[in-house]
């Protein structure tokens, strides 16, 4: 895996960020009845008590079971049923039953974590300077993949949670107010060669390098997302039902899946309502459009004669602007309205996801991490409110196939500069 290498003199501050990476997991899963630990609504979700338990495996996995002297696995058949997709570490449990796994109890998947948080410290505060330059990195892999978990974490609750009947609250209203809408409008980027791509400097995945230059054209892109005032017209419109602004694909996913609105939308003779992690609540029309797929997306840019942003466009938009915004440490669960760049949701650009010229996937298991997946998934950019603040770059590449809605997904629209 290309990650940077690691500094030994930065043992101290890793063991702190292990500390409060891993903790962070945890706390997301306080508000969780036990019951609620096992639920998975869907093949692409993933039981709470799996994410725990995975996260543990990865650590187990990739640094323990490979620098950790004289290491013995917590349980000999956890490999097989917490390894998500890596073909080189062995077999695995299917993914779609992951929620049939009553056993191991939550009680011993918080011990696994424990015996990993603590051999896994033991190691990388003992460990001789060659040892710890080899797994500093690795440390660093797992902990902003444990970072990832923690989002899908609330993203699958979400979606098990908006199944049932009673519409759980994973945890109450916000007391702050929400922010004032933003007014529309749009920001012109002049053609030019860009640099696209990590350059060095801190942690990135492999799949955004390597930096490479890109040429790309003059652009308009929104000054802020689409709302859920502006997707409401579309709604009504009668945009779901007019094939016309809607690739050949994603009618066919509209028509099989029936959609009529973003995902946790719900009418009702009062309007519409959203289901959201911290209960129902009526449409917002200043809040950002969320649990759209990229289908969606796409005909809502056509229905406005617009388009969605390249990831090469949006990457040049965020250029010198701060990485900040309603994420996860925020508190909020839920797009807020305004027009920060960061944050809120996820941005859906008009990119599928493949390698930059001159990438090339690691040798060995942690390469299957990110290259594998390179085919049939659309590129998301920006972060969302379920995106942990210190994990979010301006070069950070998320991807999802084009149909998935259970992310914290929207829209930023862009258009041609006439030339
Ligand atoms: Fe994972």
């Amino acid at each position: 895996m290309p990650v940077m290498p690691h500094d030994p003199a930065d043992t101290p501050a890793l063991a702190a960020r292990f500390i409060a990476v891993r903790g962070a997991t945890e706390r997301l899963a306080a508000p969780l009845a036990v019951e609620d630990y096992q639920l998975q609504s869907m093949p692409d979700c993933s039981p709470p008590k799996w994410h725990l338990a995975h996260t543990a495996w990865f650590f187990e996995t990739f640094v323990l079971a490979e620098y950790a002297p004289d290491f013995r696995p917590h349980h000999p058949q956890f490999n097989y049923l917490f390894n998500s997709y890596y073909d080189a570490v062995g077999d695995r449990w299917p993914r779609p039953a992951r929620g049939l796994l009553s056993r191991p109890t939550v009680a011993e998947v918080y011990d696994y974590r424990r015996s990993v948080d603590e051999r896994t410290l033991a190691l990388i505060t003992t460990a001789d300077e060659d040892t710890l330059g080899a797994i500093g990195s690795v440390v660093e892999l797992g902990l902003n993949h444990e970072q990832q978990h923690q989002e899908l974490l609330l993203t699958d609750l979400k979606h098990a949670f908006g199944l049932n009947p009673l519409r759980p609250v994973y945890a109450p209203p916000p007391a702050a107010a929400p922010p004032p809408a933003a007014p529309p409008g749009w920001e012109v980027h002049a053609p030019g060669v860009r640099r696209i791509g990590h350059a060095g400097g801190g942690f990135a995945f492999d799949n955004e390098g390597p930096v490479h230059s890109a040429y790309v054209s003059g652009f308009e892109i929104a000054t802020g997302p689409v709302t859920n005032g502006d997707f409401l017209r579309f709604v009504q419109d009668g945009g779901y039902d007019r094939p016309e602004f809607w690739l050949s694909d994603g009618w066919a996913a509209r028509r099989r899946d029936a959609w009529a609105a973003p995902l946790y939308w719900e009418r009702d003779p009062g309007g519409w309502s959203l289901f959201t992690l911290r209960g129902m609540r009526p449409l917002d029309p200043a809040e950002p459009v969320c649990h759209v797929s990229y289908y969606e997306a796409d005909a809502y840019a056509r229905w406005t004669g617009t388009r969605l942003p390249t990831e090469f466009e949006w990457e040049t938009a965020a250029a010198g602007r701060e990485v900040g915004g309603n994420f996860l440490d925020a508190g909020r669960l839920h797009p807020a309205a305004g027009d920060a760049f960061y944050g809120d949701v996820w941005v859906w650009t008009a990119s599928p996801y493949g390698a930059y010229p001159g990438y090339r996937s690691a040798a060995g298991a942690l390469g299957e991490y990110n290259g594998k997946f390179m085919c049939n998934q659309m590129v998301l950019r920006g972060g969302s409110c379920a995106t942990p603040a210190g994990h979010m770059r301006p070069t950070y590449r998320n991807f999802f196939p084009p149909d998935a809605r259970w992310q914290f997904s929207g829209l930023r629209l862009a258009r041609d500069v006439p030339a």
